[in-house]
């Protein structure tokens, strides 16, 4: 059983994507009350935007008093994803398409103390993955196509979160069930409903007027709609 993602619970993890990057301390300062700081790594390869290095990771590691969740979207997961474990990030999500063997990867990790997370863009099929599920702490279920902040939650997306939650069910497995993309006060109901219980959100937190109380306002929908 791992802390951070207990399924129990129901868990809002804000973006920096859109943060003010010149003032990284205090828009972290701002959302101290989430329960992880979500960090989108580009390499302008996997996806077509550049973001942070394992250096900038770790710096925010050490000034952020929340775990650091660390989303990779770049390739050659095998080989980089560990870095950041290294890094400090008290979870490393890798996407399944930018790994080759992405089962020996999250036994590596997890020999790193970190949590593991494993993501699919919206057009992979989670079915291949839910036999070997349990390998993993959770499962990022990409709701927007992977690459920049403020784009439209993808409804599509809703009856594969169902189906994955009822295989992880069914199994009697605690792997938590992460969404990215488009979660607002607007979205996050239904995310929560079809078995989502970590969410990620970028420009609903950092566009709000005040961050903390988007935090608060999302947990309640989130709790109030938990599939649990
Ligand atoms: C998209 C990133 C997301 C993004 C979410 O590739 O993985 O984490 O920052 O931003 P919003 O909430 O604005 O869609
Ligand atoms: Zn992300």
């Amino acid at each position: 059983m791992n802390a951070a993602y207990s399924t129990d619970g129901q868990y809002i993890h804000p973006s920096i994507l859109n943060a003010d990057f010149m003032s990284i301390g205090t828009e972290l300062d701002k959302i101290s009350s989430a329960d992880s700081v979500h960090v989108d790594v580009m390499d302008n390869h996997f996806v077509p935007n550049l973001t942070f290095g394992p250096a900038m990771v770790e710096q925010i590691v050490e000034r952020s008093t929340i775990p650091v969740d660390a989303h990779l979207m770049i390739d050659d997961a095998d080989r980089q994803a560990p870095v950041f474990a290294e890094a400090g990030a008290s979870s490393v999500t890798f996407h399944l398409e930018a790994a080759r063997a992405p089962i020996k990867l999250a036994r590596d990790l997890r020999r790193k103390n970190t949590e593991v997370g494993v993501a699919l863009r919206p057009a992979t099929p989670v079915e291949p993955l839910l036999d070997v599920i349990g390998e993993f702490d959770m499962l990022l279920l990409m709701t927007v196509e992977p690459g920049f902040g403020g784009q439209s939650f993808l409804d599509s997306m809703l009856p594969k979160i169902r189906r994955a939650r009822a295989a992880i069910s069914a199994s009697n497995l605690e792997v938590s069930i992460q969404v990215d993309g488009g979660v607002s006060r607007e979205t996050i109901e239904r995310c929560a409903e079809a078995g989502a219980n970590v969410f990620v959100a970028g420009s609903a937190i950092y566009q709000a007027q005040d961050a903390a109380q988007e935090i608060s306002a999302l947990r309640e929908l989130a709790r109030a709609h938990s599939a649990h």
